[in-house]
């Protein structure tokens, strides 16, 4: 699996977490949705820590149901030190050893599948961030737990870009409901833990995180455009095309997660992304031409019936508060990132399914 990620990523990566990597020396650590894109990057990264950085491995227990894992998820991740249990984190997980670090990313991420996958959307994170909380209070383990930007639903212009001080607009009916509000309450059961039992959970709010190894079948932005590249077709824009996101490139954000895990305050959330540029969709197409080097087409469609409505019309961070506290700073630009990613989706897409 780790041919997905790129090794210079994995490289970015340490040097980004700079002398805190050795922080995992001998320790251990559940990763969860470890086979999943984001999943991947941190077995990666552990492996190459352990190959080239520490004086005592650390010890990586992956968990995943595989639920929506794809091709990437049939083969088991190669683990020299640790193992890989095929496990749904709904269910309480028992790990034979003692724990210190416990990344919570299982959960369905792309609208594609929550819209698919409603309830099993909703149990990752309560159920499943709940079962994590109690492996952490039990083993005394920092815990970070995978919240994501869309917790702050469509929100007001006024608050973009939106630090992590807005409360949301958000509603608690709707197609994006089970995915919004599950995050919510996870976020809430971590700092419940914290304030009932001490239990050192930090949260992140990841905003659109990109790069290689994102499959073809993710139907998320980008691998969505990657794939109908590769078939020669036309970009289809949803709605006006007008909607905005910002991008934060896949090795930025691995390292701004591990800072957060590491140094992140208990009961604390933290914006991952990179606020510069916010673009539309149609500036996107744009920066996908400047990427591929040749013009590439794009067609306005209606939202189609697989993809939850209600989407955001703007989304962009404000990364004051992950910048003081965690000096977390993203540092691969947006031509540069999607220049990385369209090499990768040339070299691995097949140009099917297409959407
Ligand atoms: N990538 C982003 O831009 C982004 C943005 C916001 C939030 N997040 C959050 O970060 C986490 C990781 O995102 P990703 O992009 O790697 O997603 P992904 O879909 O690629 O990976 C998630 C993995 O979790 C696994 N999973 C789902 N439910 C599970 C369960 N009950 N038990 C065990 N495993 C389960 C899936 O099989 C999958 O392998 C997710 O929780 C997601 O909601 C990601």
């Amino acid at each position: 699996m780790e041919e997905l990620c790129l090794k210079s990523d994995i490289a970015e990566i340490a040097a980004g977490l700079g002398a805190q990597a050795r922080e995992f020396s001998g320790k251990t650590v559940v990763l969860c949705g470890g086979c999943g894109f984001l999943g991947r990057y941190f077995t990666a990264f552990f492996n190459q820590l352990n190959e080239t950085a520490l004086k005592k491995p650390c010890r990586l227990i992956v968990l995943d149901n595989l639920i929506t894992s794809g091709p990437a998820g049939m083969r088991p991740p190669r683990i020299p030190h640790g193992r890989f249990v095929r496990h749904d984190v709904a269910k309480p997980f028992s790990p034979g050893v003692k724990v210190d670090f416990i990344i919570q990313a299982a959960g369905i991420a792309s609208p594609f599948y929550y819209r698919q996958y409603p309830l099993e959307t909703l149990e990752a994170s309560i159920a499943g961030t709940k079962n994590m909380l109690e492996l952490a209070r039990r083993d005394g383990a920092r815990l970070l737990f995978f919240s994501s930007s869309e917790i702050y639903g469509d929100p007001d212009p006024k608050h973009v870009p939106t630090p992590e001080s807005y409360r949301g607009s958000v509603t608690c009916l709707g197609p994006r409901a089970c995915y919004d509000e599950s995050k919510r309450l996870g976020e809430t059961l971590c700092y419940v833990y914290h304030n009932q039992f001490g239990t050192r959970a930090s949260m992140v709010r990841p905003f659109n995180v990109y790069g290689p190894g994102m499959q073809e079948r993710d139907y998320r932005v980008l691998p969505n455009f990657a794939s109908r590249v590769k078939a020669g077709k036309a970009l289809r824009l949803y709605g006006s095309g007008r909607q905005t996101r910002t991008f934060c490139y896949v090795s930025d954000a691995v390292a701004g997660f591990l800072k957060a895990l590491l140094r992140g305050a208990p009961a604390e959330a933290y914006n991952i992304g990179n606020p510069e540029p916010e673009v539309s969709m149609l500036g996107l197409v744009r920066c996908v031409e400047k990427a591929v080097g040749r013009p590439v087409k794009h067609t306005l469609v209606d939202y189609p019936d697989s993809y939850p409505a209600d989407e955001p019309n703007r989304r962009c961070p404000d990364i004051t508060k992950a910048r003081r506290a965690l000096g977390f700073t993203p540092r691969v630009s947006l031509d540069e990132g999607l220049k990385r990613f369209f090499r990768w989706t040339d070299a691995h897409y097949t140009g099917e399914p297409g959407t």
